[in-house]
């Protein structure tokens, strides 16, 4: 439609990521050092009014889902209020979250009851010990509560994402889908990609598509199923189905060509990448006064100067100076 928001490459975005904070409550390695890292200052951030005059803007622009991301998202106060007022806005987006769990023991039904749609739930090892290690954090049974509780209350399909690392969870694949298969969850393994705080990835340590499916294939069946679309996620039957397992092979696959994707940080910066170096201010502006019409000159712009791809893997690659954690995967 007339409204759309496009870039240069003929993509739509129809799927607003918004970051609600970038506190979180576990240290994956994978993610941020022990200490945790320097976090935003609270006036920094937009303010819940902030948030929803701009994902409502977003929606006129023909955003059709929006996702609440972190940090991890469940740590913002106020949250149920928050889905409640996007929920409330003309021409309502379908809502999903990504979060680490903990918490929606909890607030799972209050949310679902607000108008959450779906989440997307972390969980990279079934082993409780693991767990601890790979996250500073002995929260094992509470991710595991969170996530029954999310499909009690019905925000489903509860879609749970593990991100492989070799020699610390690649061997624990199997039992991996193996969990989720007896709960019904939507399990996705994800190549990890450079965005670490502490830019530690290499290349030649990433576990690859075709290694994990060779991994899944000792234990299971899989056949590709056809229909893609714009999800990151290659799915496939296990063992003639109707269950699915996923892969996100953003580095040796990378979707970058389907992408409907936007980002929102907290503090009020539209991202036009998960990799973009550069960002736009909707903060400044908004607080010093601007129309709905200059912030959706700003949106444009930043959407039109969208790249075709990643470039992980090219001579210039360089990571985003932001964190993983301050932009919400
Ligand atoms: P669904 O709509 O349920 O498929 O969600 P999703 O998979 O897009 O979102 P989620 O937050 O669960 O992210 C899963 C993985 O995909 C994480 O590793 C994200 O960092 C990654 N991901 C999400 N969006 C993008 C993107 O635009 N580009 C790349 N390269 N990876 C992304
Ligand atoms: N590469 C890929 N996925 C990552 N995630 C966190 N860091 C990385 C990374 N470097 C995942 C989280 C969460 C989602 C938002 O992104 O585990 O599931
Ligand atoms: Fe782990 Fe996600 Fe928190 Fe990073 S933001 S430390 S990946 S739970």
């Amino acid at each position: 439609a007339r409204h759309d928001l496009v870039d240069t490459f003929g993509r739509v975005a129809r799927d607003l990521r918004v970051s609600l904070t970038d506190h979180c409550n576990l240290r994956c390695t994978y993610c941020m050092p022990a200490e945790g890292l320097e976090w935003m200052a609270k006036p920094q951030m937009l303010t819940d009014e902030e948030l929803l005059r701009l994902v409502s803007i977003f929606v006129g622009l023909g955003i059709e889902q929006v996702r609440l991301t972190g940090g991890e998202p469940i740590l913002r106060k106020g949250l149920v209020d928050l889905v409640a007022g996007i929920a409330a806005l003309p021409d309502r987006p379908r809502i999903a979250m990504t979060s680490n769990g903990i918490g929606l023991a909890r607030l799972a039904a209050p949310l679902a009851q607000a108008g959450l749609d779906r989440v997307n739930i972390s969980l990279d090892t079934t082993d409780r010990e693991l767990f601890r290690t790979l996250s500073r954090r002995d929260r094992f049974d509470d991710v595991v509560a969170g996530l029954a509780a999310a499909a009690e209350a019905g925000l489903t399909p509860v879609k749970v994402n593990a991100v492989v690392m070799r020699g610390v969870n690649d061997a624990g694949v199997p039992d991996l889908l193996e969990f989720c298969l007896e709960r019904g969850y939507e399990l996705r393994f994800i190549e990890q990609m450079p965005l670490d705080a502490q830019h530690g990835w290499d290349r030649a340590q990433m576990i690859t598509a075709d290694e994990i499916r060779e991994r899944l294939g000792a234990r299971f069946t899989l056949s590709p199923v056809a229909a893609r679309g714009s999800a990151p996620a290659e799915r496939f039957l296990v063992d003639g189905g109707p269950a699915t397992v996923g892969i996100i092979a953003s580095v040796t696959a990378p979707f970058c060509a389907a992408c409907d994707r936007v980002r929102l940080t907290a503090d009020g910066m539209v991202r036009n990448c998960l990799f973009s170096r550069g960002e736009v201010d909707l903060r400044g502006p908004m607080r010093d006064g601007a129309s709905d019409r200059d912030l959706v000159r700003l949106i444009r712009g930043e959407m039109w100067r969208k790249a075709r791809g990643h470039g992980i893997g090219k001579p210039d690659f360089t990571q985003p100076a932001r964190p993983m954690s301050a932009i919400g995967g």
